[in-house]
């Protein structure tokens, strides 16, 4: 089988993830936090070491602002949710991701917020002075992916972070597709909360993720419960990352994410970035001379995270994925990708496309095994 969906969630994942995973699981997974016991300890201190490394990566200075959560969803979610208020007003893009839109949508419906969505250009690439342009009084959060998961369009996340914190606006950011494949920088692009899945670009299992709070924003918590900390207070401890962390921690996830992050740490942000645009510019140009291929991606490495979207002729793109799979063994997806305003910005509503996306175990080899496949599928459709 030949893997083009990493930006479903990356595999395979790095030896060492797996590794780090089972020794936890038979060596040391007791519940961190909870106990006094060596197991316990030696658990906490992992998933604490897990914590460093993630910081280490998008430049976190107090690691105990960042909070460990079960995708990069749920990080959303506590971000949205818990920093709107009734008749506030939330700036965000049409490239977002259904992880933002229903929380916006479900804001908008059940406590009167106002959502302003930013169109950007034919590629859904926004323009910094459009969001400048929408700043109300009442604007409470600017929220952004880092990029786009339908077709890998990177957006100019720093200088939307300036222009927040010119204002005064927290500014979130979903970097669900570029973290750990991407440089990401919080301090340098004013980023007052970033959610990020562990599953993707950051190499660690499903199941893990995060959320990074800057001190001084005040989010209400989705969620109560058992943190192991201040047990005799009825309400929920304040202090990061307990506030965020109810429950008992995804520990064995948790350390792979660590390992993950350390493993991207180790390969440089940068080697990644650079080989995944060179199969993303291969994949893209190759795709480009098929006949009846429309591409909805840019190729150049400073506008894509990995991703070519395309579609072939008027074939259903379901189809063609299930052909891709089926006849030559290819993984991808196809559809809305759970994005349907990107989908309406970039002229594939209801239709959807077919997304190709780029991992750092994949090789030129699998490429060009790709577009002979893609060709072949042509040839039968067109003649
Ligand atoms: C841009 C974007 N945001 C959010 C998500 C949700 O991530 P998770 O599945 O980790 O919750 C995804 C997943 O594909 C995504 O691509």
């Amino acid at each position: 089988m030949i893997y083009l969906d990493n930006a479903a969630t990356s595999f395979p994942k790095p030896a060492c993830v797996c590794n780090e995973m089972d020794r936890c699981m038979r060596e040391y997974c007791a519940n961190p936090g909870r106990g006094g016991h060596a197991l316990s300890l030696k658990a906490g201190m992992d998933v604490m070491n897990a914590r460093d490394t993630v910081c280490r990566l998008f430049n976190i200075r107090d690691s105990m602002r960042l909070a460990f959560t079960k995708n990069a969803t749920e990080a959303l979610n506590i971000a949205v949710k818990g920093l709107a208020t009734p008749g506030c007003h939330v700036i965000t893009t049409a490239m977002e991701h259904n992880a933002v839109m229903r929380p916006m949508s479900t804001l908008e419906r059940d406590m009167g917020i106002e959502v302003t969505l930013i169109k950007g250009n034919d590629y859904g690439e926004v323009d910094p002075d459009d969001i400048r342009r929408e700043i109300k009084s009442n604007s409470v959060l600017i929220v952004c992916t880092l990029s786009s998961n339908v077709n890998g369009i990177i957006m100019p996340v720093g200088e939307i972070g300036r222009t927040a914190h010119e204002y005064g606006i927290p500014f979130l950011v979903d970097a669900s597709q570029g973290a750990g494949a991407l440089p990401v920088d919080v301090e340098s692009w004013y980023i007052d909360m970033l959610a990020f899945p562990g599953h993707k670009g950051l190499m660690g299992p499903q199941g893990t993720g995060g959320l990074f709070v800057r001190e001084g924003i005040r989010l209400r918590t989705l969620m109560e419960g058992g943190t192991g900390s201040n047990s005799e207070y009825e309400f929920q401890p304040e202090i990061m990352p307990d506030f965020l962390e109810s429950g008992t921690l995804n520990t064995p996830g948790i350390v792979g994410l660590g390992a993950g992050a350390g493993y991207v740490m180790k390969t440089g942000v940068a080697n990644i970035h650079e080989y995944k645009s060179h199969l993303t510019e291969l994949l893209a140009d190759g795709l480009s001379q098929i006949p009846g291929v429309m591409l909805y991606s840019p190729a150049d490495k400073d506008r894509n995270s990995g991703i070519v979207a395309m579609n072939l002729a008027d074939m259903d793109p379901a189809k063609l994925s299930l052909l891709l799979d089926k006849d030559h063994g290819i993984c991808v997806r196809a559809g809305l990708h759970c994005s349907p305003a990107a989908h309406s910005a970039l002229g594939t509503a209801g239709r959807g496309s077919v997304r190709f996306s780029v991992g750092w175990f994949n090789t030129e080899n699998e490429i060009m095994y790709a577009l002979d496949a893609v060709d072949r599928i042509a040839y039968g459709v067109l003649g």
